[in-house]
């Protein structure tokens, strides 16, 4: 199955990705992580990314397409993939409808995670990321079993640096922008889905696979 998530930043598409995943045996690929990974080591596609991110603004399509298209050549995406924060914008996803129609494929579904401006500012604050293995926390809702200490690698955990609330303000103008037009663009291919991201996760997880299970 073919699934990409929208959803403003910090609506949870990656705390839902993981487990969508987990529960449907694909691979998680989130953009976001891929540049966080090339930034921590200093790849030059880190070195150009950083620029954009710490500004809030998006990484220019030309780095952002082919990164993605190679990486769904891989074997392990061979029976479909979660795409955590791409598409991002509508050229973004008319490059990937026109390379998987190459091939005869397309997504199959596009669930929007549905949360409200000030929401998602108090959820950003609170949330904590760890760089080495993208496992993240929330210092309220999920903390993590020692404090700042990543429960599954040991790595510390950070506030990232677009998470500071200035960064996150604009992300939110970026996302009204560029991103909110793929709601439409899915809904009129007849492929989005909706659910309310306020939600409990376990909740939100539930409804994602009762709006998925018939096209598994
Ligand atoms: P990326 O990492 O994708 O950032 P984002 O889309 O802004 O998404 P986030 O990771 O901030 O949030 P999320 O929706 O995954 O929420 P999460 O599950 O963590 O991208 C970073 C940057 O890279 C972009 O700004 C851009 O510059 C660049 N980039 C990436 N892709 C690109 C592309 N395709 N094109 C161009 N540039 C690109 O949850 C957030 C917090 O809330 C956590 O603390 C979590 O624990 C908590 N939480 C989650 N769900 C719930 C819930 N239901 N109730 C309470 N708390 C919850």
């Amino acid at each position: 199955m073919k699934i990409v998530m929208l959803g403003a930043p910090g609506a949870g598409k990656g705390t839902q990705s993981k487990k969508i995943s987990g529960h449907y045996k694909i691979p998680h690929i989130s953009t976001g992580d891929i540049f966080r990974a090339n930034i921590k080591s200093g790849t030059d596609l880190g070195i150009k990314a950083k620029e954009y991110i710490d500004k809030g603004l998006l990484v220019p399509d030309d780095l952002t397409i082919a990164l993605i298209l190679e990486r769904l050549q891989h074997e392990d995406c061979s029976k479909g993939y979660v795409l955590d924060g791409y598409p991002r914008t509508i050229p973004q996803a008319e490059s990937l409808d026109a390379a998987l129609a190459t091939k005869y494929e397309e997504i199959e579904v596009a669930i929007n995670i549905d949360v409200p401006n000030d929401h998602i500012i108090k959820r950003m604050s609170g949330r904590r990321a760890c760089l080495n293995c993208g496992a993240t926390y929330h210092v309220v809702t999920i903390p993590p079993k020692i404090d700042g200490i990543c429960d599954v690698c040991g790595s510390k955990l950070v506030l990232r640096d677009d998470d500071k609330p200035e960064t996150v303000e604009k992300r939110l103008k970026v996302y009204a922008q560029q991103t909110e037009p793929l709601i439409e663009y899915y809904r009129q291919k007849g492929k989005l889905k909706t659910v309310d991201g306020t939600k409990g996760m376990d909740y939100i997880f539930k409804n994602i696979i009762e709006l998925t299970m018939s096209l598994d």
